[in-house]
C-alpha cells in the first residue's frame, strides 16, 4: 500500500532534467550577502539596469486603467507589428508582422519551437559549450540533443562540415545556432550563419537561431537568420538588450507555415502572454537612448576584464564578440570548475557559473563571467580575483 501511495508521487522519467546550476551558485552568493559579507555578481546573464522608462510608464498607465484581460494568442497585433518594424530598422528585413509570435520569452519560445518541429526521437545539434535548457527542454520532451564540439578554428561555433559529419554519422533533423552565444560570447558572421544555413537546409535539417543576445554585438553587427532563410525559425527576446528578464516576454519569427501551428500551439499552452508585459515591450522600443546607454556600459566592461583579467591571472578566454559573457580557462589552476567557483565566491567574493553548466565534459576547465553589472564592479571583480590568485 505504501510503495502503491509512493508510485502515485513518482515523476515521470522524462521530467529528470538537471539544474541550472548557477541558480545553486545564485542561492550561495545570496546567503553569502545575508551574512553582510560582499559579493561581487557576475553569476546570472541579465543586466543590471531596469527595463527603460518608456516600457515602465506604459505598465504603469496600463495598469491605472483597470482590465487587463487576455490578448490574442500570437500576441497583441500593435507589438506584433513593432517587431516587425524593428527588423526593417535593425536589418533591414521587411517583415510580415503575421510571421510573428509574441511569446514568454524566449523560454517560451524553445517549447513551442521544438514541439512544433520535432517529433519524439528527433535527434537535434547544438554547439557544445551552450546554453544548458536547449539540450535539457529537448530531452524533456522526448527528443535527443546532440551536442556537437566546437574548437578556436571556428571561433568556436558550429562549423557546416561538423554538423554534416554528425548528420551522417545518425540523421538529424535540426539545429540551434546562437550568435552571440551563451556561455563563450562568440559570434558568427554573417557569411558563417548563412553557409551553415544553407548546408542544414540542403540536408533536410530544420534552423533555429536564438537570436537573445542581438543589439548586444561588439566585434560587429549581427545577422538574423530571418533574413538568409524563409525557412529558418528565429527566436528573440526582450530579456537582455531592452533589460527586461523578469517581465518574461519574447518573440518568435516563424516560417509562414508554422503561424497556425504556433497559434493553435499557443492558445493551449498558455493562452496569451501577460498582457502588461506586451504593453511594455512595445513601448520598450522607444527607449532605445537608455538602452543603447547600458549596450556602452557592457562594452566599457568588456575592456576591463579582457584587459584585466589576464593581469590577475586568468589569460585564457574565448573570443569577446557580443552578449555579456567571458567564458575562461582555469585549467591551470583548476580541474574542478564547480569547487574553483565554491573557493572564489567564499574567498574572494565573486560569484561567477562553474562551465560545468554549460559543457558536462570540458566545463570543469572553464568559469563563465558575466559582464552585465557596474564598471566599478568589474573593476572590484578583477582586483579581488587578481589579489585571490595572488597577482595583485
Ligand atoms: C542563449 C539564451 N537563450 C535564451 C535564454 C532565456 O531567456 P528568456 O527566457 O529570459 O528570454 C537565455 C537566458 O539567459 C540565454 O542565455
Amino acid at each position: 500500500m505504501l510503495n502503491a501511495a509512493k508510485d502515485l508521487l513518482s515523476p515521470s522519467r522524462r521530467s529528470d532534467v538537471p539544474p541550472f546550476i548557477v541558480m545553486d551558485v545564485m542561492a550561495a552568493a545570496a546567503a553569502r550577502e545575508a551574512r553582510g559579507e560582499r559579493v561581487v555578481h557576475m553569476e546570472v546573464g541579465q543586466p543590471a539596469a531596469p527595463a527603460p522608462l518608456t516600457a515602465r510608464r506604459a505598465a504603469a498607465a496600463a495598469l491605472e486603467t483597470g482590465r487587463i484581460g487576455y490578448t490574442e494568442s500570437l500576441g497583441v497585433p500593435s507589438l506584433r507589428a513593432r517587431i516587425a518594424r524593428h527588423y526593417r530598422d535593425a536589418y533591414g528585413l521587411d517583415l510580415d508582422p503575421a510571421r510573428v509570435a509574441v511569446t514568454t520569452g524566449s523560454s517560451g519560445a524553445f517549447i513551442l519551437s521544438f514541439l512544433s518541429l520535432f517529433e519524439p526521437g528527433d535527434r537535434v545539434a547544438l554547439a557544445n559549450p551552450g546554453y544548458p535548457p536547449y539540450r535539457h527542454i529537448l530531452t524533456a520532451l522526448g527528443c535527443e540533443p546532440v551536442l556537437i564540439e566546437t574548437s578556436a578554428s571556428t571561433r568556436w561555433v558550429l562549423s557546416p562540415d561538423a554538423l554534416i559529419a554528425a548528420h551522417r554519422k545518425q540523421k538529424l533533423k535540426g539545429v540551434i545556432v546562437a550568435s552571440p552565444a551563451n556561455p563563450t560570447g562568440t559570434m558568427m558572421s554573417a557569411a558563417a550563419l548563412a553557409e551553415l544555413i544553407a548546408v542544414a537546409e540542403d540536408a533536410g535539417i530544420r534552423v533555429i537561431s536564438d537570436e537573445i543576445y542581438h543589439g548586444l554585438d561588439y566585434a560587429f553587427a549581427a545577422e538574423t537568420a530571418a533574413k538568409l532563410s524563409p525557412r529558418a525559425l528565429v527566436i528573440n527576446s526582450f530579456s537582455k538588450y531592452f533589460c527586461m528578464t523578469g517581465w518574461r516576454i519574447g518573440w518568435m519569427v516563424l516560417p509562414e507555415p508554422l503561424v497556425r501551428t504556433v497559434d493553435r500551439l499557443h492558445g493551449n499552452l498558455a493562452i496569451s502572454v501577460p498582457t502588461l508585459a506586451q504593453i511594455a515591450a512595445e513601448a520598450a522600443f522607444d527607449g532605445r537612448d537608455e538602452m543603447e546607454a547600458v549596450k556602452h556600459g557592457c562594452e566599457e566592461n568588456r575592456r576591463i576584464l579582457t584587459e584585466g583579467l589576464p593581469r590577475a591571472g586568468l589569460d585564457q578566454f574565448l573570443p569577446v564578440d557580443g552578449a555579456f559573457y567571458l567564458y575562461a580557462n582555469i585549467a591551470k589552476f583548476s580541474n574542478d570548475s564547480l569547487d574553483f567557483a565554491k573557493r572564489l565566491l567564499n574567498e574572494a567574493g565573486v560569484a561567477a557559473t562553474p562551465g560545468i553548466d554549460f559543457d558536462p565534459v570540458d566545463g570543469r576547465h572553464f568559469l563563465r563571467f558575466c559582464y552585465a553589472g557596474s564598471t566599478a564592479e568589474m573593476r572590484e571583480a578583477v582586483e579581488r580575483i587578481g589579489n585571490w590568485l595572488g597577482r595583485g
